[in-house]
């Protein structure tokens, strides 16, 4: 999707200059085709399953309004999502609720409209639920948000599912929250829920998450507990380089063992970053080239106030120039913001006449890019563009 024609970067056939042309730098762009092509590819992978997208890789209208249409569902952690999930079509019965702090006005809208589940993240959560549940006069169904406490080759940030995190219910404490929900009028049971981290690339970290499932189940059935569903939660990583993806195909040849003969009916996931990472580019402008130390910094327009991540984890983006050139000589993005950490890329080969005033693309920038981008040092928010 994004190729050099007579020197200059296309995506999907657009010039990105002709982008630049309507808009203000930094901004966001994506390929439509590419989330439809991915969003088509997980639901082949999981024909039965529920695939519900989870909004906080991105949330941009015209992207959701596509996955909806491709018969995805969501995944929501706030009222905002909830509210950006509803107006882009996607049917309550289709959305899951995610949280380990979920606002009161977020359990009333989605118990009201009829979710497909609320994942309990705690036992102290029940109370509010069932209140909530009793103000909207209506059942919430409740899937238990289990932590098996699993090490994934993750960065740490990215690890959710760990012993000793604030999220989800220790095994301690997963069948008494079983026998509470079980016990509530107001709540009904329908599965269980993992999250194992994410950004997880490496096949033995699914088998891990496969083996620690399938012993959950195992454990809440001995208990009488039943499990009709399990949620898998997100968390398919992306290479971020040439390197290929791993594929929900992959996935599927991983997991599916670990539920035969268990009697489990659905299955759920939460998919984010790998439906859209690889569907956008960040495009930011260059303002001043400094040779400093020995090095050549390119400070350009848009750091860690458009893309966090490099800063935040330590991510490492690919960066190609808009105009090609040659040669190419080593080069030190850094973002306009007064933090030593706003350095989008340390050290990438760019041309070695880069000048002020020239565009340069982010790749795989279309997960936790736009929506992690904030206002720091007073700066807008990058726009976005969706190209069709
Ligand atoms: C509960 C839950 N589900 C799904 C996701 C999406 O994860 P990913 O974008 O890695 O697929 C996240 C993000 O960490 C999450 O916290």
């Amino acid at each position: 999707m994004l190729t050099y024609r007579q020197g200059i970067l296309h995506l999907d056939g657009r010039p990105v200059p002709d982008l630049a042309a309507g808009l203000p730098t930094p901004f966001y762009a994506y390929s439509l085709r590419l989330v439809q092509q991915r969003a088509a590819a997980f639901r082949q992978a999981f024909p039965d399953a529920l695939v519900a997208f989870a909004l906080k890789a991105n949330r941009f209208a015209p992207l959701l309004h596509a996955l909806a249409r491709a018969g995805l569902g969501a995944d929501v952690v706030s009222l905002g999502e909830w509210r950006a999930a509803r107006a882009a079509g996607f049917p309550p019965a289709r959305i899951v609720v995610n949280g380990n702090a979920k606002s009161d006005a977020l359990l009333r809208a989605s118990i009201a409209a009829g979710a497909h589940s609320l994942n309990l993240d705690a036992v102290e959560e029940i109370p509010r639920i069932v209140a909530a549940a009793r103000a909207v006069g209506r059942p919430a169904r409740v899937a238990l948000r289990l932590n098996p406490g699993l090490d994934m080759h993750t960065h740490p940030h990215l690890q959710v599912a760990a012993p000793g995190s604030h999220f989800g219910i220790p095994p301690a404490q997963w069948v008494d929250a079983a026998r509470a929900v079980q016990q509530a009028r107001e709540l009904h049971l329908v599965g269980l829920h993992f999250h194992a981290g994410s950004q997880l690339t490496a096949a033995q970290d699914w088998h891990a998450l496969g083996r620690a499932v399938r012993e959950a189940v195992q454990r809440l059935q001995a208990a009488g507990v039943t499990v009709d569903t399990v949620n898998w939660g997100g968390g398919l990583g992306v290479t971020y380089t040439d390197a290929p993806d791993p594929t929900p195909q992959d996935l599927a040849a991983v997991l599916g063992p670990y539920l035969e003969g268990l009697g489990v009916q659905g299955q759920v996931f939460e998919p984010g970053r790998w439906l859209v990472a690889r569907a956008g580019v960040l495009v930011v402008r260059v303002v001043q080239v400094k040779h400093a130390w020995g090095r050549r910094f390119v400070a350009v327009d848009g750091g860690m106030n458009a893309l966090l991540r490099p800063a935040l984890y330590g991510a490492r983006h690919r960066v190609w120039p808009v105009r090609a050139g040659e040669p190419r000589q080593p080069a030190t993005v850094v973002g306009p913001n007064c933090e030593s950490a706003d350095v989008l890329a340390p050290e990438v080969a760019l041309p070695a006449d880069l000048a002020p005033g020239d565009l340069l693309a982010v790749l795989d920038a279309g997960a936790y890019g736009a929506s992690m981008a904030n206002g720091y040092n007073a700066r807008p928010l990058p726009r976005e563009v969706v190209v069709l």
